[in-house]
C-alpha cells in the first residue's frame, strides 16, 4: 500500500496513487480561454498519477468568477487541446473538472444577470471575489425546471467537449457549495417541486447530472467530488449524514469510475449538529466505486489512509500547487514549499509556474 505504486482507475493506468486535486487559479482570459502558461503549469505536474484541472465552466450561465476557464465555446476547447497534448506528451493523465457555480457568483461578472440557484437564498457570512473587488452576495434567482433541464444537458455537452479536447475523463464538481451541492442543502434549497423537500428529491439533480455524464462519455471516464461535512459556501444541511448516505447509495447504483471524497477542514468548522465522524471512514466505506481521499494530507497521513484500505488514491491540493514535483519530494523526504496565498487566484507567472523543482 504505497503512494508510489502504479494503480488502475477505470481503463487508465496511473503511475502512482497521488492525484492533484482541482484548483481554480483564475488565469484564463476574459473569454474563459486558457493560454500557454496553463499548459506549462499542468505539464510541470505530470509526475502526479492523475491531474484534475481547475473547475471549468460548463456554460456562460455557469459563470461565478472572472477569468475562470470555460469548455463550451470552440476557442475554449481548442485552447484546452494544447494543455492535454502537452500533459500527455509528458506522460501525464488529466481530467477536466466540470463546474456550475449556482449562487456562488455575482451579476458584475455575469453581464448583469443574477446567479441561478435552487432557491432565492443568498450566501450568508461570506463575500464574493469579483472583478470589482469583494462584494456581498446577491439574492440569486430560483432556477426553473426548464433551466434545470438545460443545465443537465450543458453538463453532458461540456463532458463531450472535454473528451474532444483530449481529456482522459471528467469530474463533476459537487463539492464546496457550488450548484450540485446547493441542491443537497436546506440553506440553499427550499424548493417544493421534484428537486426539493425530501432527501431523494434534493439528491435528484446530482444523480441526473451523473447519469447525463455517463451517457455522454461512458462510465470509465466519469467521477464526482463531494464534501459532505464541509460547510464552505454556507452549506448547512439538516441531516448531512442521512443526505449523503442516500446520495452514495444511489450513486452506487450507477456505473462510473470514482468518488473523490473531501473531508472538512479545520479552517471551516462544521455546524454543531454535524457528526464528528471521519468522512473517509463513514462514507468511504459505503462507496462502491474507487475512493480518492482528499483534504489535509501529507506523506505520512496519506500512506496511513491507504493502509486503512478504504481509499485507493489520495489527492493533494495546496502541496501540488507549491511543489510541482511532489511525488519526488515525498520519495526523498525533501523539504516542501508552502503556497503563496497572494498569488493563488489571478495574476501571471508568479506563484503559478515558478515554484521550484528539486535540484538533482
Ligand atoms: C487555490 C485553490 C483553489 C481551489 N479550487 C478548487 C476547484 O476549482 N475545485 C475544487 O474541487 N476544489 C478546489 N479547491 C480545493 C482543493 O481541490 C482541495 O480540495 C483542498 O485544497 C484540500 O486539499 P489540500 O488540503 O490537499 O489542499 C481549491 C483549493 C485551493 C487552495
Amino acid at each position: 500500500m504505497n503512494l508510489f505504486e502504479e494503480t488502475q482507475l477505470g481503463n487508465l493506468t496511473l503511475k502512482n496513487k497521488m492525484a492533484m486535486s482541482a484548483m481554480t487559479r483564475s488565469r484564463a482570459d476574459h473569454n474563459g480561454i486558457v493560454g500557454d502558461l496553463t499548459a506549462q503549469y499542468y505539464t510541470q505536474r505530470v509526475s502526479a498519477g492523475l491531474i484534475f484541472t481547475e473547475a471549468i465552466r460548463i456554460s456562460e450561465q455557469a459563470t461565478g468568477s472572472p477569468v475562470t476557464p470555460g469548455i463550451y465555446a470552440t476557442n475554449q476547447i481548442e485552447a484546452w487541446k494544447k494543455v492535454t497534448k502537452s500533459v500527455h506528451d509528458h506522460g501525464g493523465v488529466i481530467m477536466a473538472q466540470l463546474w456550475h457555480t449556482g449562487r456562488v457568483g455575482h451579476s458584475i461578472d455575469r453581464d448583469g444577470k443574477l446567479p441561478l440557484a435552487p432557491s432565492a437564498l443568498p450566501i450568508r457570512g461570506m463575500q464574493h471575489f469579483t472583478s470589482q473587488g469583494l462584494k456581498d452576495y446577491e439574492t440569486p434567482q430560483e432556477i426553473t425546471i426548464d433551466e434545470i433541464r438545460q443545465t443537465i444537458k450543458d453538463y453532458g455537452q461540456a463532458a463531450r467537449n472535454a473528451i474532444a479536447a483530449g481529456f482522459d475523463g471528467v469530474e463533476l464538481h459537487a463539492a464546496n457549495g457550488y450548484l450540485p451541492s446547493q441542491f443537497l442543502a436546506e440553506s440553499a434549497n427550499q424548493r417544493t417541486d421534484e428537486y426539493g423537500g425530501t432527501i431523494p428529491k434534493k439528491a435528484r439533480f446530482v444523480l441526473e447530472v451523473m447519469q447525463e455524464l455517463i451517457t455522454a462519455v461512458g462510465s470509465d471516464k466519469v467521477g464526482i467530488k463531494i464534501s459532505p461535512f464541509h460547510p464552505y459556501g454556507d452549506m448547512i444541511l439538516d441531516n448531512p449524514a442521512g443526505t449523503y448516505t442516500y446520495l452514495i447509495e444511489q450513486l452506487n447504483e450507477l456505473n462510473f469510475a470514482y468518488v473523490e471524497l473531501m473531508k472538512r477542514s479545520p479552517h471551516f468548522p462544521s455546524p454543531a449538529h454535524y457528526p464528528a465522524d471521519d468522512e473517509i471512514e463513514l462514507f468511504g466505506s459505503m462507496i462502491r466505486q474507487t475512493v480518492i481521499a482528499n483534504a489535509g494530507y501529507e506523506k505520512t497521513s496519506a500512506e496511513a489512509e491507504l493502509e486503512k484500505g478504504i481509499a485507493r488514491l489520495i489527492s493533494f491540493g495546496t502541496l501540488f500547487l507549491a511543489n510541482p514535483d511532489l511525488p519526488q519530494r515525498f520519495k526523498k523526504d525533501a523539504p516542501l514549499k508552502q503556497p503563496d496565498r497572494e498569488t493563488m487566484f489571478g495574476g501571471g507567472e508568479q506563484g503559478y509556474i515558478d515554484y521550484p523543482f528539486l535540484k538533482e
